[in-house]
Order: structure tokens, then C-alpha cells, then sequence
């Protein structure tokens, strides 16, 4: 089964909720009609739009069953301004501060997640990726033992097809300039999110400019020395600094790197710095023609992913599934 129908399968078996804040937005609305015709998660929509259900009507879709909270009315809103407040008390805000946070829909979705009521929260269709990642930071914040969020950007080549093949990129979307810990970090997250999504052995390549002492410059030591802690700290099969086509093409890996335990196969791609990796990623998705899904963040407390502007209804649906099996 191909990856994506597997991961929607498997949602189905975990029955998540998964808050969907940009009500605003019809693809929103499409989608989350879509995950509950298809029983792949109970939606939760946030809206203070006081005519959302003749919205929602016009579009002939029925979303009777699903509920759609607002900050105006919600039963627990003060006690999400206070715990908002507390959180965020290192920061010296106000209470008043605090009250126009919870009125965003990303923040109010966010807590959500935070105080149990749903499972997942997936924002980002109608949103800068800046702007969800900040109140999950704020209010999710990381997982025990965890310093640094990122993401892993899942790439499909020839997806649905025989030869369907998933490489793992990161980070595309959250830390714009890591250092040797923090990219040591994403890559052994990288290696676990791929482990858990694609079923499949993570083998990791560091990437730079340079192979194996290549060429002599600082940015590439950075990536030679995050790949020692790598190795240090994790028993995944990881290896750099590479170049992509060392990394990826077995001939290349045999005479660039034939020591490499990689020997050119690697499946986690883990770039040097966010500029590399967002380019990197576009570019591959645009020219290539391969499918991206994602971003998946990872490091965070709870689960929330972040979609892109550009995104269809079925990626929703993609990321909504994906949240489901990592709650
Ligand atoms: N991991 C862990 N903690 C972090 C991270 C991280 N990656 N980044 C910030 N934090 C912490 C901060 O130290 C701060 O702590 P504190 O306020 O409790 O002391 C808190 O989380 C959030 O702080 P803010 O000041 O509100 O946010 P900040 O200015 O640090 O920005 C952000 C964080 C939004 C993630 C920023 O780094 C960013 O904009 N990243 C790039 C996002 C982007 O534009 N991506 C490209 C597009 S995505 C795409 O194309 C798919």
C-alpha cells in the first residue's frame, strides 16, 4: 500500500480530533466535511464568524456534527487567559496581553490541544508558517528532553506507483540557523519521525558542500561535528559531511565516499541551515514533480502541524491523518 493510504488507514484505527482553526478558509471546510464522511478524524473548527453556518451551507457540505468553537462564547476562556498568562510570565506580559492571544485563532486552537480537548491541531492554510509555530512554542512548548523543534518534510517520488520511494528533508521550515547541537538534534528527530511514519530504517546523510573534508570551511565542521554527536548519541546508521549526490547516487557514493556506511542510499536528507533546506525542498517539489507533505513538526510537547498557503484539500486531509498517528 502506498504510504499515504496507509497513513490514512491507520488514522482511521487511532480516531483522533484534530482542531482545524481557519474556518475562514473553504478548503478548511472542505476537509474537514472530507475527514469526517471518511471517518479518518472527529474535526474541531474554531470561528468567530457569526455567519459561519450559512457558509457553510452555501457550500453544500454538512457539518452538523462538528463543533465549532469561539473564543467569544467558550465556556473555559478565562481559565485558557490564565494559563496562557502563567506561561508566559518569564515574558512579563499582562493580563490584557494574554486576553488578545487567546482571541487569535491559532492560539485559542493551540490550547485546545494544550488543555486535552483535542488530540492535534493543523493550521497554516491561511497562515505564515511563523505565526503557527509561535503559539505552540508559547504554549505546547517541547517534549521532555527536547531542546529544538523542527520539521521533516516527507518527499514522495513516484508516489501511488509501484516504485513509490520516501526521503525524509529536514529542516525545511522551523530553525533558521541551527548549530552542530541543534542540527545533531533534527537529524536524530528526523531519523525517528521517518522511522514511525515510513516503516523503514532511517539512514541519515549530513549534508553540505563538501565530502568527507572536501573542501576545508567552517560550515562544512559544522556538519562533520554534528554528525559525531549523531553518532554519540543514537545508534542510527548516519553519516557526513556529504553531498547530495554522494549521499543519494550509489555510483557517486563509490567514488566520492566508498567508505560511507550510507553507500548512497541515504533516506534522511538533513540540511545545514533552513535557507539549503526550504530551497532545497521547493525546488525538488517544483522541478522534480515530487510530491511534499508536510511539514511535520516535531520536538513539541503535542502534536501541531503546519500546512502550506498553497495547499489542496487532500494535503489537509494528508497532514490531518499524519497528526492522528503521532498523538
Ligand atoms: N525550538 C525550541 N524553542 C524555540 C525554537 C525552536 N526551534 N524557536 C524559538 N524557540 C523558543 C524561543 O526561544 C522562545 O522562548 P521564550 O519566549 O519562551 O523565551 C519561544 O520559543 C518563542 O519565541 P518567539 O520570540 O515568540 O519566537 P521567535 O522569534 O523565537 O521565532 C519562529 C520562532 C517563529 C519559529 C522563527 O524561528 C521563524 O520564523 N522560523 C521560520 C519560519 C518560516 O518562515 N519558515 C519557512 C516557511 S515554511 C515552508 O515553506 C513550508
Amino acid at each position: 500500500m502506498d504510504l499515504l493510504t496507509s497513513i490514512r488507514e491507520e488514522a482511521k484505527e487511532k480516531n483522533g480530533k484534530i482542531v482545524l482553526p481557519e474556518s475562514n478558509d473553504e478548503r478548511v471546510l472542505e476537509a474537514a466535511f472530507k475527514l469526517k464522511e471518511k471517518n479518518i478524524s472527529t474535526p474541531i473548527l474554531v470561528s468567530d464568524d457569526n455567519n459561519i453556518n450559512d457558509k457553510i451551507r452555501t457550500m453544500n457540505i454538512n457539518l452538523d456534527d462538528v463543533p465549532i468553537y469561539s473564543p467569544d462564547d467558550f465556556n473555559g476562556f478565562d481559565d485558557f487567559i490564565e494559563t496562557y498568562y502563567q506561561k508566559r510570565q518569564h515574558k512579563d506580559i499582562t493580563k490584557e496581553e494574554a486576553e488578545t492571544r487567546m482571541r487569535d485563532r491559532n492560539f485559542f486552537g493551540t490550547m485546545l490541544v494544550e488543555k486535552g480537548l483535542a488530540d492535534g491541531c493543523l493550521s497554516g492554510a491561511d497562515t505564515p508558517t511563523g505565526e503557527v509555530l509561535r503559539p505552540a512554542l508559547h504554549i505546547l512548548g517541547t517534549a521532555e528532553g527536547v531542546q529544538t523543534v523542527s520539521s521533516d518534510m516527507l518527499m514522495i517520488i513516484n508516489p501511488q506507483q509501484e516504485n513509490e520511494k520516501v526521503i525524509s528533508f529536514a529542516d525545511c521550515a522551523v530553525m533558521p540557523d541551527p548549530d552542530e547541537k541543534q542540527v545533531a538534534e533534527i537529524a536524530m528527530a528526523t531519523a525517528q519521525t521517518h522511522q514511525t511514519l515510513v516503516q523503514e530504517k532511517p539512514k541519515i546523510a549530513m549534508l553540505s558542500f563538501s565530502t568527507k573534508g572536501s573542501a576545508k570551511h567552517e560550515k562544512a565542521t559544522k556538519m562533520q561535528k554534528a554528525t559525531e554527536i549523531v553518532r554519540e548519541e543514537s545508534d542510527f546508521c548516519v553519516d557526513g559531511e556529504l553531498q547530495a549526490d554522494a549521499a543519494i547516487d550509489k555510483t557517486v557514493a563509490q567514488k566520492k565516499a566508498p567508505e560511507s556506511p550510507l553507500k548512497g542510499e541515504a533516506n534522511v536528507l538533513i540540511f545545514p541551515e533552513l535557507q539549503a533546506g526550504n530551497i532545497g525542498y521547493k525546488l525538488v517539489q517544483r522541478i522534480g514533480g515530487v510530491e511534499a507533505v508536510g511539514p511535520i513538526i516535531q520536538g513539541l510537547s503535542k502534536p501541531m502541524n503546519d500546512l502550506s498557503r498553497g495547499c489542496s484539500i487532500d494535503d489537509i486531509i494528508n497532514v490531518a491523518a499524519i497528526l492522528c498517528n503521532l498523538k
